[in-house]
């Protein structure tokens, strides 16, 4: 029987997370040492808090330690919900932002008639979680947030620019898989699934070692069009 989700597209898509949770239960509190530069993170959260009435409803998804979007969102008044894959970012989140209700799930169980059903949001935030994702769920993801929202809802994504799809690299001493897109492409796929980019802003980090290119973060701040 099919459900809602399947429409979507997910029923002939196996799901494979094979390593992608224990790389994040692995490295626990030291993420934020990891990765220090949260400004692009800081920049949308401070636009879902000026746009949203308050007391609005977020979804943080894979919010990871909820530092520092869990937490400036509820810190601003605003109920916060977060779900990650991984069981120690849940359960550091929920030390960090005791005021906010965090799930441990996987993103796809969201999916119009999916497991976890979590209700509707006012606004999603989804910061460096879609590119743990192969491309071909991308996509289907983005009309889950698309069906989390009401018209009008507003969505904040950010990625790492690069032509990847379901790439392995090392990660703090563990390896996940990573997509992403070239900045055009990524707009292209946002705006397909019928979300209108309002705002864009971009940042260039240097990597550690000088045989690896600039890291690229791009950030939309995103409208579910109808
Ligand atoms: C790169 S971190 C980003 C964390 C945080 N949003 C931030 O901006 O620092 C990606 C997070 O997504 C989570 N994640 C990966 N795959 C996921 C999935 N399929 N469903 C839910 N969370 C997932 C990871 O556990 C991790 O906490």
């Amino acid at each position: 029987m099919s459900t809602p989700g399947d429409k979507l597209g997910y029923e002939s898509m196996p799901l494979d997370r094979t390593g992608q949770a224990e790389a994040f239960d692995a490295i626990g509190d030291r993420y934020d040492e990891a990765f220090p530069h949260k400004e692009g993170q800081v920049t949308s959260a401070e636009w879902l808090i000026r746009s949203l009435p308050a007391g609005a409803r977020v979804l943080d998804l894979g919010c990871g330690t909820g530092i520092p979007t869990a937490l400036q969102l509820a810190k601003a008044g605003l109920q916060v919900v977060g779900v990650d894959l991984s069981e120690t970012m849940v359960a550091l989140a929920r030390d960090n932002v005791p005021t906010g209700v965090f799930h441990q799930a996987d993103i796809a169980d969201l999916r119009p008639g999916g497991p976890r059903d979590l209700g509707r949001f006012d606004a999603v935030a989804a910061f460096f979680s879609l590119l743990m994702l192969p491309r071909a769920e991308i996509p289907l993801t983005l009309r889950t947030v698309h069906h989390l929202l009401p018209p009008g809802g507003l969505f904040a994504l950010s990625m790492v620019e690069a032509d990847v799809d379901d790439f392995s690299i090392p990660f703090i001493g563990s390896t996940i898989r990573v997509s992403g897109y070239l900045g055009d492409e990524l707009r292209e796929v946002v705006e397909a699934a019928d979300f209108e980019i309002v705002e864009e802003s971009s940042y260039t980090y240097a990597p550690s070692s000088a045989d690896v290119p600039p890291e690229v973060q791009i950030f939309l701040r995103c409208r579910r069009r109808t």
